[in-house]
């Protein structure tokens, strides 16, 4: 972890990572009308793997440390990387779908959240709600001179504003032109403490949001992540640049599908 290189680039650089963060935007909304009751998460992965490669994008997960599918798709108290398989969605579930195309070499790493069907609890939109509107503290505080410290605090104070917990065991983190890099963007912090924010950095801001408590343990199969008390979990993931006139967001959604319901 901690001999990675830090992400930085030219602005210049930029375009890369708008192509590639606009492939998983379109994506993530290609897939959208498939989010129904009864199709499986492994039907979801071959449709988005087959978009991805027709459009030019390689999965940058599969092979990852050995995961096997294009995307993670994670259901209501699994926090991330639920391996796309057999199960089968049900009406008011809410599942994450997290994909990663590289294209020309650069890394566009975005999730959101799905309902299944239209009979989604009250709890879960209250949290799946709160996820998105953590995400966005977290970005809105990543401008130059601010610290990651600061995103990290303005990202848990409002998921504590609602009465949910972030998860600490998972992590943002560089990105570019590899999937993995320094820094990492912890979901908690301290303002003013941490990396300072500078102009051509590329991360991500991916903060995982429970209804209950914070802690998570993961399953036999080495990568299922659910919460350590089984309770709902939500996330939303962009990949962002920072320009001396604050974050560019690469992964926003063309549809405008930003945040469920989507209509
Ligand atoms: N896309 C995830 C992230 O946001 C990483 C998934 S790695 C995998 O960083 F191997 F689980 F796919
Ligand atoms: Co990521
Ligand atoms: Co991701």
């Amino acid at each position: 972890m901690t001999n990675k290189k830090l992400s930085i680039y030219k602005v210049s650089e930029f375009d890369g990572m708008r192509k590639a963060g606009r492939l998983a935007a379109e994506t993530l909304d290609y897939i959208t009308p498939f989010v129904v009751p009864g199709v499986t998460t492994g039907q979801l992965d071959e449709k988005l793997e087959e978009f991805m490669r027709d459009n030019g994008g390689i999965p940058a997960t599969i092979g990852y440390h050995g995961y096997p599918k294009a995307s993670c798709i994670s259901a209501n108290h699994i926090v991330c990387h639920g391996i796309p398989g057999d199960k089968v969605l049900h009406e008011g579930d809410i599942i994450n779908i997290d994909i990663t195309p590289i294209v020309d070499g650069w890394h566009g790493d975005t999730s959101r959240m799905y309902f299944v069907g239209e009979k989604i609890s009250v709890k879960a939109r209250r949290l799946v709600q709160n996820a998105f509107d953590t995400m966005w503290a977290g970005i809105n505080e990543c401008k130059i001179g601010h610290t990651l410290g600061d995103a990290g605090h303005a990202m848990e104070a409002c998921a504590h504003r609602q009465g949910f917990s972030v998860v600490e065991d998972y992590c943002g983190h560089g990105v570019g032109k590899v999937f993995h890099a320094m820094p990492n963007v912890l979901n908690y912090g301290t303002p003013g403490e941490g990396e300072k924010i500078q102009e051509g950095m590329i991360f991500t801001v991916e903060p995982m949001v429970n209804a209950g408590r914070s802690a998570t343990l993961t399953l036999s199969d080495g990568w299922t992540v659910i919460t350590k008390d089984r309770s709902l979990s939500a996330q939303f993931e962009h990949s962002i640049g920072i320009t001396e006139k604050g974050p560019e967001i690469f992964t926003l959604s063309p549809k405008g599908w930003n945040c469920p319901p989507y209509k």
